[in-house]
């Protein structure tokens, strides 16, 4: 007995003397905030139903092509198979997930025809050509085409017998996958796989944009897949960002506790949301790839993916309350979450401001959203969720 009890209560030490506790518990709460209804802000919002947009963990804008790209799955599978969550009933996954783009642009309500993006040669897991999606971002190139990083979560396979291994004891085999498409795209071309055993458990995409495919990724849990270590990783800092170029990856900084939707900003700087500390670290790349931090944020609230917009504004989806977000989470159909949204502004002295752009604290019309995408075109706001059956829309009034 004292086998199993020792190593669980050297574990509760660590846990205990983590200097951070107190925060990570207020920020787990979300104690500290004044919660405020859809319409104390100046913006209409409705949902967006649509088969095939829902579960959208994360989403891109490209501001030259007008498009939204959706990382979109299935409501119900994402309680089943997430290996970021370690969520590992392989049977359970979802079978249809895709990258669902819409025209921004040609939006009304009575004309939205989002499209389901085929990838054509894709190989998939096994040859079943699936993608298993969770965070995504994206480059405009100067040739009109857009550049599309993805995390692909797909289940770990036994190379022996080709059937599925137990992903509860080996995890997942997540990889980035790089797509390329065009305007009014209706289909990704693939252009390459990356697969190195430093992506383990990669959560978000910040592709550098100008070296070639080279890209920084969020482990969220680190490189520990399962097990009790990894459900305590990102209590205990195990998270990491790390770096591909086209030849290989490796790890450039470490100790992060639930690093998520990190992104490059127009400053060339790296920022990187810890989801249950609540700040956001800011690293400056070197040329090796290597980051040196110079900043952190204090965001106050608890974040997921982050998204620059054409001005450079950051615009992270903010978890206000994760008792019911985990419970929407859970069940999608059934219950809603409280969401907000956050803009982080860089002033000119360098010093960052956060404010709260919306909340809906009754939940009444926006997903438990797990990001937020502004559009300065048109001043609209779009909410996605991980595990929400729909969409949200803001029109500034
Ligand atoms: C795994 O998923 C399958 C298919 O959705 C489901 O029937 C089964 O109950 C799940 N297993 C567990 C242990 O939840
Ligand atoms: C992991 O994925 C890579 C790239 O798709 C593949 O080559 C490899 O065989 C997979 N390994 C396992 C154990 O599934
Ligand atoms: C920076 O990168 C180099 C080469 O990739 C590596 O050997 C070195 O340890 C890194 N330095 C730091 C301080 O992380």
């Amino acid at each position: 007995m004292f086998k199993i009890i020792a190593p669980i209560l050297a574990l509760l030490g660590a846990i205990v003397y983590q200097l951070e506790l107190p925060r990570m518990v207020r920020i787990f709460i979300g104690v500290g905030h004044t919660a405020e209804p859809l319409s104390s802000f100046p913006y209409t919002c409705r949902r967006i139903y649509h088969k095939g947009m829902e579960a959208c963990e994360d989403m891109w804008l490209s501001q030259s092509t007008r498009q939204l790209f959706l990382a979109c799955s299935d409501p119900l599978a994402r309680a089943q198979w997430m290996p970021n969550m370690l969520h590992f009933n392989v049977s359970g996954r979802g079978l249809n997930d895709a990258i669902v783009v819409v025209d921004i642009d040609e939006m009304s309500p009575d004309k939205l025809k989002p499209r389901v993006l085929e990838t054509p040669g894709f190989p998939g897991t096994n040859g079943d050509g699936r993608l298993h999606l969770v965070g995504l971002t994206g480059v405009d190139d100067s040739d009109g085409n857009v550049r599309l990083w993805v995390i692909n979560a797909k289940p770990s396979v036994d190379p022996m017998s080709g059937e599925f291994s137990d992903n509860s004891k080996v995890g997942g085999n997540s990889t980035v996958e790089l797509f390329r498409a065009g305007p009014y795209a209706s289909s990704l071309d693939h252009v390459k796989t990356f697969a190195h055993s430093q992506i383990a458990t990669p959560n978000n995409v910040a592709p550098v944009g100008d070296q070639g495919n080279s890209f920084y990724f969020t482990n969220d849990h680190g490189v520990t897949k399962t097990g009790i270590m990894g459900h305590l990783a990102p209590v205990l800092g195990g998270g990491d960002v790390s770096f591909c170029d086209d030849t290989t990856c490796k790890e450039v900084a470490r100790g992060l506790k639930f690093p998520n939707g990190l992104a490059k900003g127009h400053d060339g700087l790296i920022y990187v949301p810890s989801s249950i500390l609540g700040v956001i670290d800011v690293f400056e790349p070197q040329s090796n790839g290597n980051l040196t931090k110079v900043d952190q944020i204090d965001v106050g609230y608890s974040l997921d993916n982050l998204a620059v917009d054409s001005d450079g504004e950051i615009f992270a989806a903010v978890i206000t309350d994760t008792f019911k977000f985990f419970a929407a989470n859970n069940d999608p159909y059934g219950k809603d979450a409280p969401t907000a949204a956050v803009r982080i502004h860089k002033g000119l002295d360098g010093r960052y401001k956060v404010a709260k752009v919306i909340e809906d604290s009754l939940a009444e019309v926006l997903p438990a959203s797990t990001a937020v995408v502004h559009d300065p075109k048109t001043g609209k706001l779009f909410f996605s969720g991980v595990s929400s059956p729909f969409v949200g829309v803001c029109e500034p009034k």
